[in-house]
């Protein structure tokens, strides 16, 4: 039994800044840190490679139960080989928004997910941390932005790392992949009920950090 190890769960929808929060909480807390995201994209990613269709439920499923997936330091790593970049490229997230709608990849993939959950404690990003996967979290948040407000923060990402960016399109796909991952009816993207909701475009990373541990604090001090 793990349960009486923290959670703090920190779900959201594409470029809402959640993975760059929860990871600085995880270091300041000194916990793990669980980018489910990285998972969907990692399976996008093989099964791509395996020329598998994202539509193909089954398969998909089977594919991941065989992967060997590894997080070390920063790096994902897949067989022992390092896909961090390859599973970060626009494809990649179209694809796990893609293979994400199917309930046998998704119960695939729980006990993978619950495994991170260790002592000290964890910090989880994703879709359905707080809903499904850690439905006992100590503390949930729900962090999100418009639309362009994170339309704009991808955009200005890309034209950071020197790749071609254009902001119509970007906004066009986050509008798709939201929709995806909100109304698919395995684990849709919605917010958990007993969940504190950061809107963050006009909130700073370390203002959200701040908020993020102050609301832990709170919850462990009862
Ligand atoms: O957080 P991200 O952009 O890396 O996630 C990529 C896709 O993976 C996202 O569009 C939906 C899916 N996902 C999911 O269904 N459940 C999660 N817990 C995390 C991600």
């Amino acid at each position: 039994m793990t349960n009486h190890i923290p959670v703090i769960a920190i779900d959201g929808p594409s470029a809402s800044g959640k993975g760059t929060v929860a990871q600085i909480v995880a270091d300041k807390l000194g916990f793990s840190y669980l980018d489910s995201g990285a998972l969907y994209r990692v399976v996008a990613f093989a099964t791509h490679q395996k020329n598998i269709s994202w539509h193909d439920a089954n398969a998909i499923a089977e594919c991941a139960k065989a992967l060997h997936i590894q997080f070390k330091q920063e790096k994902v790593l897949l067989d022992n080989q390092d896909i961090s970049n390859d599973i970060r490229t626009e494809l990649m997230g179209k694809g796990a928004s893609q293979v994400a709608v199917h309930a046998p990849l998704r119960a695939a993939l729980v006990d993978l997910q619950h495994s991170f959950r260790v002592s000290p404690g964890l910090v989880a990003d994703g879709r359905d941390m707080g809903t499904v996967i850690f439905p006992d979290a100590q503390l949930k948040v729900f962090l999100t932005a418009s639309t362009e407000t994170r339309a704009q923060r991808r955009y200005q990402q890309l034209l950071g790392k020197g790749q071609p960016a254009d902001y119509s399109n970007i906004l066009l796909d986050l509008q798709e992949r939201d929709a995806r991952d909100k109304s698919r009816t395995s684990a849709p993207l919605v917010i958990a009920k007993d969940a504190i909701l950061l809107e963050t475009d006009n909130l700073g990373i370390s203002a959200a950090v701040n908020i993020v541990l102050s609301n832990y604090q709170e919850k462990i001090d009862k």
